[in-house]
């Protein structure tokens, strides 16, 4: 059985008092116990956010991280401060690291061989454009993606990767990909971690969908066999709305 996640990517939202009166609605709500729940909140609120939930089962996990251990790299984070604030998971690869801030595929497997090498877990976000889609090139896109990023990796280090498949056309634009779109990508995914390890390993990674899941439409997505969860950006800033999401399974 594989873990079921719903993880919010709070992006460049929530100062201070946003994030404390957000994380204490979502501690007063009840949660089930086969989902596990993550919020990603900026840098500055990560300490707090750890604190806050101390004694909640939502975890705290980051947007991003350098791939040094530290140095001269001006406005950058490391994963041992990370670490040393309690967290211990990393979001990478989010189309808008890499549209906005020049990530790719190399850039990417640094990163995770250090977060990786660290003993953190990743949630390994990649996902094509519009063009790529319409010109029926999403699958070579997302194979491209994995292979030049991760799968470089031993089978063994695996149990710490989740992949989060976000279609760039579905992010913000409150368009979904469809239940079938998703379920086919996921098990497209799936395949070719097969493929490339085995089939038993293939069977055990979680791949979560993200992309306008909002609470009208998580349950059928997550209803998908090879679809374990989401990772939610604009719902996620509404506890109402996330906590809808987190009990959509
Ligand atoms: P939206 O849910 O706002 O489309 O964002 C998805 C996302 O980018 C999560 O990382």
């Amino acid at each position: 059985m594989r873990d079921q996640i719903v993880a919010g990517n709070w992006k460049m939202n929530n100062d201070q008092n946003q994030t404390q009166t957000l994380l204490n609605v979502l501690k007063n709500h009840k949660k089930p116990e086969n989902v596990r729940v993550m919020v990603a909140p900026a840098f500055t609120q990560l300490s707090q956010s750890v604190t806050l939930l101390e004694e909640d089962m939502i975890s705290v996990a980051s947007q991003n991280v350098n791939a040094e251990a530290s140095g001269a790299y001006t406005g950058e984070v490391s994963v041992d401060m990370l670490k040393g604030v309690g967290v211990s998971t990393v979001i990478l690869g989010h189309s808008e690291r890499r549209s906005l801030y020049h990530e790719n595929n190399t850039s990417l497997a640094d990163k995770v061989n250090t977060t990786i090498e660290a003993g953190m877990e990743i949630i390994f976000c990649f996902g094509e454009q519009l063009e790529e889609r319409k010109s029926n090139r999403h699958f070579e896109v997302v194979k491209e993606q994995l292979s030049e990023a991760l799968f470089h990796l031993s089978a063994e280090v695996w149990s710490q990767i989740v992949l989060a498949y976000e279609p760039v056309w579905a992010i913000g634009t409150g368009e979904t990909a469809s239940p079938a779109q998703a379920q086919e990508m996921h098990a497209f995914i799936r395949n070719l971690i097969q493929d490339h390890y085995t089939a038993d390993l293939a069977q055990k990674v979680a791949i979560l969908y993200g992309g306008s899941v909002k609470p009208g439409n998580a349950q059928e997505i997550f209803s998908m066999e090879d679809v374990d969860g989401g990772l939610i950006g604009g719902a996620s800033l509404n506890a109402e709305d996330f906590m809808s999401i987190v009990n959509a399974f």
